[in-house]
Formats: structure tokens, C-alpha cells, sequence
């Protein structure tokens, strides 16, 4: 496993207070990685930095094997180079087909006029019947997606990132709003996902968080308070005076 993102001596501040803290952070790839912390930790901020959506005041953010600064990159410069990132509510096509979501996130970086034609041929049909079949969806490729649960919005909107081959898939809060059953077939789903990838999950839900069965990373007020599994974590009594024990 060798290091896909590294993050260093990053801070930002929002008019005068420091969200994110002189933060250091690394994945490698493949990895799974889950983010937890309390309300306000900086998770959310971090993935921000990470996609270029907010610029940090100092620090560096440094990605794949050349080494390159995200920091000089706009924020659709950063999807291309492999970066997708899931936000909270799902962003599918309500209007069109599942097959036609999937269709149009394959054909994404190639314009929208391939959309039509990218189903059609064989490498693109294959690729939209795997993806369905990664995310549990091959019975509904034919309806229509606003009809679909909640939780299979959110995979659909995972399958649409995954149609992209992203080395780095950004996820938060993937489990709100999901029952039970959907959370286990989310975080199958995502280790799946980082099986050939690294991925990062922020999530509060910590059945969840063990289900994904991975390093643990706990921000508290913008700085990494503690990382290791999630036993080591969740019995270091910092972790536990900020987060668990609330
Ligand atoms: N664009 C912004 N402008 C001003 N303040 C911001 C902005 N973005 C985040 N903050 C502040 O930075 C801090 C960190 O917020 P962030 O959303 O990253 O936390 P979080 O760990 O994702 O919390 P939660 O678990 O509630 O989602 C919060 O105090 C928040 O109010
Ligand atoms: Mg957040």
C-alpha cells in the first residue's frame, strides 16, 4: 500500500476560528478509512480542502505518485485527476432511468453528447450491468430513479462516482436516513468500493463504523485526536471525553 493523499500542517479559519487546526492526514491505496468526531470536528471542512471546495490558509495537500499540489488545481481539475465525492443528499437524475444515471456518469468527462450512444455499445452496457450489479440495483435498471428508497438513491449516486474510477471516493454521512438493512448493504458496498480504491467515510453511526471494519481516524476541533482500530480508538479516554461519552 503506498501513500495515494497526503495532507500536512493544514489549518483554515472561518472569520477567525481555526476549523481545521494544523491537521495531518494520510491515505494510502487501496484503503478504507472512517472519519468520526464530534458535530463541528472539521470533517466535513476536511473533505472540502481535499476537493478544492475551501482553500486552506496554510499547509499542504499532496496526491498521487507525482506528488501534486491540490492546492494550485480548481476543484473540476481535482475531480479529473481521480477525486469523487459523495455529499449527504442524494444528487441522482429523478426524471430519468437508473440505466440513464449510470449511462450518464460513464460518459461524463466525455461530453453529454455521448450519453445516448455510450449505452448502446457493447463496453458501455457491460459496464452499466456491472456497476448495477456492485450496487444491488440490477432488478431496477429500468425505473425510473426518483421512484426509488432513499437508500437506493445513495447507492446510485455511489454507482454514478464508481462509473467515474475514482482513486479516491469521499463519502459523508452515508448511513443517515437508511434502515437497518440498507446500512449493511452500504458498508458492503463500500468495502467493495475500496477493495481497488481508497475511500473515505465520515460517519457518526458506530455499528456502521465497526461494520466497515477499518482504521479510524477521530478529529476533534479540526486536529486528529486519536487513529488506530476501532477498539484502540474508542478506548482512548480523550476520544471518549469529546465524543463517546457525550
Ligand atoms: N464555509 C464556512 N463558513 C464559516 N464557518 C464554517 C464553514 N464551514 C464550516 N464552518 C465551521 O467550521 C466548523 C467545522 O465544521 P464542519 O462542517 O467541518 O464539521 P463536521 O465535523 O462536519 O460536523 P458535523 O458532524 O456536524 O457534520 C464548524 O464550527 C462550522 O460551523
Ligand atoms: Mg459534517
Amino acid at each position: 500500500m503506498s501513500t495515494l493523499l497526503e495532507l500536512s500542517g493544514v489549518s483554515v479559519s472561518f472569520d477567525g476560528f481555526r476549523a481545521i487546526n494544523n491537521l495531518s492526514f494520510q491515505i494510502g491505496e487501496p484503503e478504507l478509512r472512517a472519519i468520526i468526531g464530534p458535530n463541528g470536528a472539521g470533517k466535513t471542512t476536511f473533505m472540502d480542502i481535499i476537493t478544492g471546495k475551501t482553500r486552506p490558509d496554510e499547509g499542504r495537500v499532496i496526491f498521487g505518485e507525482k506528488s501534486v499540489s491540490l492546492l494550485k488545481m480548481s476543484e473540476s481539475q481535482i475531480a479529473r485527476s481521480g477525486i469523487g465525492r459523495k455529499f449527504q443528499k442524494p444528487t441522482v437524475f429523478e426524471a430519468q432511468t437508473v440505466r440513464e444515471n449510470l449511462a450518464m456518469a460513464l460518459s461524463n468527462p466525455r461530453g453529454p453528447f455521448d450519453v445516448l450512444l455510450y449505452r448502446k455499445t457493447p463496453t458501455g452496457a457491460r459496464r452499466i450491468e456491472e456497476i448495477a450489479a456492485e450496487i444491488g440495483l440490477t432488478d431496477h435498471l429500468t425505473r425510473r430513479s426518483g421512484e426509488l428508497s432513499h437508500g437506493q438513491k445513495q447507492w446510485l449516486e455511489i454507482g454514478m462516482l464508481l462509473a467515474q474510477d475514482p482513486r479516491l471516493l469521499l463519502v459523508d454521512e452515508p448511513a443517515a436516513g437508511m434502515t437497518p438493512a440498507e446500512r449493511e448493504h452500504t458498508t458492503d458496498l463500500l468495502k467493495r468500493a475500496a477493495a481497488t480504491r481508497a475511500v473515505v467515510v465520515v460517519e457518526h453511526d458506530m455499528e456502521f463504523v465497526r461494520r466497515l471494519d477499518c482504521k479510524v481516524t477521530v478529529l476533534n476541533e479540526g486536529s486528529v485526536l486519536a487513529e488506530g482500530s476501532l477498539d484502540h480508538v474508542t478506548k482512548n479516554q480523550d476520544v471518549i471525553d469529546v465524543y463517546l461519552g457525550r
